[in-house]
């Protein structure tokens, strides 16, 4: 293969990472001229990102890339990374962990997302639930909402009583300081969004039919309950942040910016080197006349 072919299937490669992230920008982006007229009325509305187009794909990429060592090195050294993603309905940690995923294995990072608790569930330990999803070593486990959703869905729309609540707030830190005495990296992000934001958002996926999945009755009540929200997140914060396991904030208004700043700042949190590996070459065809002649 001479060194010009190489290179334009290299930017094939690239042209067609750039057409995914595409796809999965238009369905973040697309507007109808009816809701852009609906939405008019947001009169400060700045919804163009403060990235480049060009720049945003061209680091995403190179995350991407950074992110593939990471997993290689997690595997390597049987390190176990647990990423708790927390944040209001809509701030966008679905749109993080979807990149961050997208190049790695499956079976090496994996996403937790859990539905609401089964009777049998609310009757364990609070705990209980989320640890089967805990990594093994050589694993990454991104939680999308996580055992904080007892001092924040559950505490304002009242599934558990003050008592759990407070329950819940004593032993969090003993919990989490188990884990990481245990060799678990626990690295927890906070998306946060402005109200206008957050309205912005959900009346985009009312209008949406590919969207409208996302929209569920706790997200709407987060607009009812916005105030009630802020408390508890500000008590959880100032309940569980602790030096073993702090909160970091990730400011979700851009989504292009919020998602470059995400990556890289979990990047910064581990401290993977490169694995030097052997080249790698494909095999040989072996020629078998029976294999053959069964898939004639
Ligand atoms: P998401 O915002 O993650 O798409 P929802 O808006 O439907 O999902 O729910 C928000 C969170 O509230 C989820 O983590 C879900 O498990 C939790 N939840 C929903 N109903 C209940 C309930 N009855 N008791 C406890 N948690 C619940
Ligand atoms: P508020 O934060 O006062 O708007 O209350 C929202 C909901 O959370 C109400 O159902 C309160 O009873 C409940 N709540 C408020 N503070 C706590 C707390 N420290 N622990 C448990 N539940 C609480
Ligand atoms: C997000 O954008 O934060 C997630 O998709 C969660 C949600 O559906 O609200």
């Amino acid at each position: 293969m001479d060194d010009k072919q190489d290179m334009s299937w290299a930017q094939a490669e690239w042209l067609d990472s750039l057409d995914e992230e595409l796809e999965m920008e238009i369905d973040d982006q697309l507007m109808s001229p009816e809701l852009a007229r609906e939405l008019a009325f947001i009169s400060e509305l700045k919804h163009k990102s403060t990235v480049e187009r060009q720049v945003y794909f061209h680091e995403l990429l190179r995350l991407q890339a950074e992110l593939v060592k990471m997993q290689d090195w997690v595997q390597h050294t049987g390190y176990k990374l647990v990423v708790i993603f927390e944040g209001r309905d809509a701030a966008g940690k679905g749109g993080v962990i979807k990149r961050i995923t997208q190049r790695l294995n499956p079976r090496v990072a994996r996403v937790v997302a859990l539905p609401a608790p089964t009777e049998r569930e609310k009757s364990q330990w609070y705990f209980q639930r989320y640890v089967p999803h805990l990594p093994a070593a050589g694993e990454m486990v991104m939680f999308d909402r996580s055992w904080y959703n007892r001092s924040g869905v559950e505490r304002v729309m009242g599934f558990a009583s003050h008592d759990q609540v407070e329950e819940f707030y004593h032993d969090v830190p003993e919990f989490e300081r188990m884990l990481v005495r245990s060799g678990i990296k626990l690295v927890k992000y906070w998306f946060s969004i402005t109200d206008q934001e957050q309205q912005l958002r959900f009346l985009m996926r009312i209008h949406d039919p590919l969207k409208q999945w996302k929209l569920s009755p706790m997200d709407l009540q987060s607009r009812v309950r916005w105030e009630a929200y802020t408390k508890a997140k500000e008590e959880t914060f100032a309940r569980t942040n602790i030096p073993e396991a702090p909160w970091f904030i990730v400011e979700g208004n851009d989504k292009k910016a919020a998602r470059l700043n995400c990556i890289s700042h979990l990047l910064s949190m581990v401290p993977y080197e490169e694995i030097p590996h052997d080249p790698v070459k494909l095999p040989d065809r072996v020629f078998n006349p029976d294999y053959e002649r069964m898939t004639l």
